[in-house]
């Protein structure tokens, strides 16, 4: 394949095997029909971008029946408000304010801004979760970003100071439409602002469930660094996140019009350092995911064996690849408890483990919960303290997640 950034020719260094799509949690008569595609990740030595070879068609992905709801996780509704308050008060400045953010989804950011009486749009093609945000009085319109919702924006509301976005970048295959977008879109001075997963975090955990469908690029500073120069964007600082397992947040601004901050420098030092950019990484990344999937199995085939009952704890989109690339199915997890109504009383994509709400879980406790929602580890262990005291056991399948969240 060719490299989806600089058209370079690279191969994926490790397949995951057939995956469904990751928020498709279907019903019994749906299993049939249920779409598959191979999940491999590649490496580009020549921009250092992380990549899948085969990401499914966006429309498969994102419409009127997404699961994923981002208010689920109260850690995430903390967290939204303080990304708000921080753009505001370090990236707004003047009258006339208006921000934009891609992928606004239930609204958790964006009401920060309403409230604070700016300006605000979401650009959400799932129809069912940004009339979840009409209710926080949030504005969005259903499309798919890129240059021609820029330039509808532009006419219908004029430029933006702000284009933001979170868990979303990652999940855009054409990144030069974004970046043409953002170009369009923005005011001469004004920033792109965006998080996601980090591709360090990723490799240092071996938190290989970060590879779905949805995320067809896992970045690193060195990644989004060239990217966006080809756009006349540039890096102007970096800000390390605890949520999702580790992510990176990335300020872009046209070049030379903004100061940049010495934490870029740094932490492409420390990616170096690391060896992000080479090939080498990610053959032992290969290695490393092998060890985790056997070392998950045994665990689990140790509780089948001892006769304890087992139940998956978050019916995590990251669960999808971990529960598909391990082969574990509903002879070793009895169901998958979530609190999260579109998921419920359904199976989850693959592998077909029931889904039932939180009550199954709370009322009958299992003797051991396989904690897939790894990234909430601190908000589900402090709502989950009488599971744990009463003997209750949990397995990671992510076992060093230091995860804040
Ligand atoms: N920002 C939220 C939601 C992340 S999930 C959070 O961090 O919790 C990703 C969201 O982006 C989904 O709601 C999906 O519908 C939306 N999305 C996917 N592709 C998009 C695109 N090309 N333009 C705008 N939104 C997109
Ligand atoms: P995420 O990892 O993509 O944020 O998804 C988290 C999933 O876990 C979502 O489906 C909601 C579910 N969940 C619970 O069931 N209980 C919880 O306490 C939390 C935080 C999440
Ligand atoms: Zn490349």
């Amino acid at each position: 394949m060719k490299c989806r950034i600089c058209q370079h020719a690279i191969s994926a260094f490790m397949t995951f095997g057939p995956m469904p799509i990751a928020n498709c949690f279907l019903t019994q008569d749906e299993f049939g029909s249920e779409f598959f595609f191979e999940l491999k990740p590649a490496f580009c030595e020549r921009c250092y971008t992380f990549q899948i070879e085969n990401q499914p068609d966006p429309e498969l992905m994102f419409h009127d029946q997404y699961a994923f709801f981002s208010r689920t996780s109260v850690f995430m509704q903390r967290h939204f408000r303080a990304y708000a308050d921080w753009v505001a008060d370090n990236h707004l400045r003047g009258d006339d304010l208006f921000v934009v953010e891609i992928g606004s989804n239930d609204g958790i950011m964006l009401e920060h801004f309403a409230n604070r009486g700016i300006r605000h749009l979401g650009v959400e093609p799932s129809a069912n979760v940004a009339e979840e945000a009409r209710k926080f009085g949030v504005e969005s319109i259903v499309r798919f970003f890129g240059p021609e919702t820029a330039a509808y924006i532009v006419s219908e509301y004029g430029q933006a100071d702000s284009l933001l976005a979170a868990n979303v970048m990652c999940h855009i295959p054409d990144l030069n439409s974004i970046a043409k977008g953002a170009d369009l879109l923005l005011k001469p001075a004004g920033v792109l602002i965006f998080e996601d997963p980090y591709l360090g975090s990723m490799l240092e955990k071996t938190s290989y469930d970060q590879i779905y469908d949805e995320h067809v690029f896992i970045f690193s500073a060195l990644s989004v660094v060239n990217i966006f120069a080809a756009h006349g964007f540039e890096l102007i600082d970096l800000l390390p996140q605890e949520t999702h397992g580790g992510s990176m947040r990335y300020v872009l601004a046209r070049k030379g019009v903004r100061d940049i901050s010495s934490s870029v420098s740094g932490i492409i030092n420390d990616e170096k350092a690391a060896g992000l950019h080479l090939p080498e990484t990610y053959r032992q990344f290969k290695r490393d995911c092998e060890a985790s999937k056997a070392r998950l199995v045994g665990l689990l085939t140790d509780e089948k064996d001892a006769g304890r009952r087992v139940v998956g704890y978050g019916a995590t989109s990251k669960s999808t690849t971990i529960l598909n690339y391990c082969g574990i199915g509903a002879d070793l997890i009895e169901y998958i408890s979530d609190t999260t109504p579109i998921k419920q009383h359904k199976f989850s994509p693959g592998m077909h483990i029931p889904v039932k709400p939180y009550e199954a879980f709370a009322g009958d406790y299992p003797d051991t919960a396989l904690l897939l929602a790894w990234n909430h580890q601190l908000e589900i262990m402090a709502k989950e303290k009488a599971f744990s005291s009463q003997g209750g056991k949990w397995i990671s399948p992510i076992p060093d997640s230091k995860s804040k969240t």
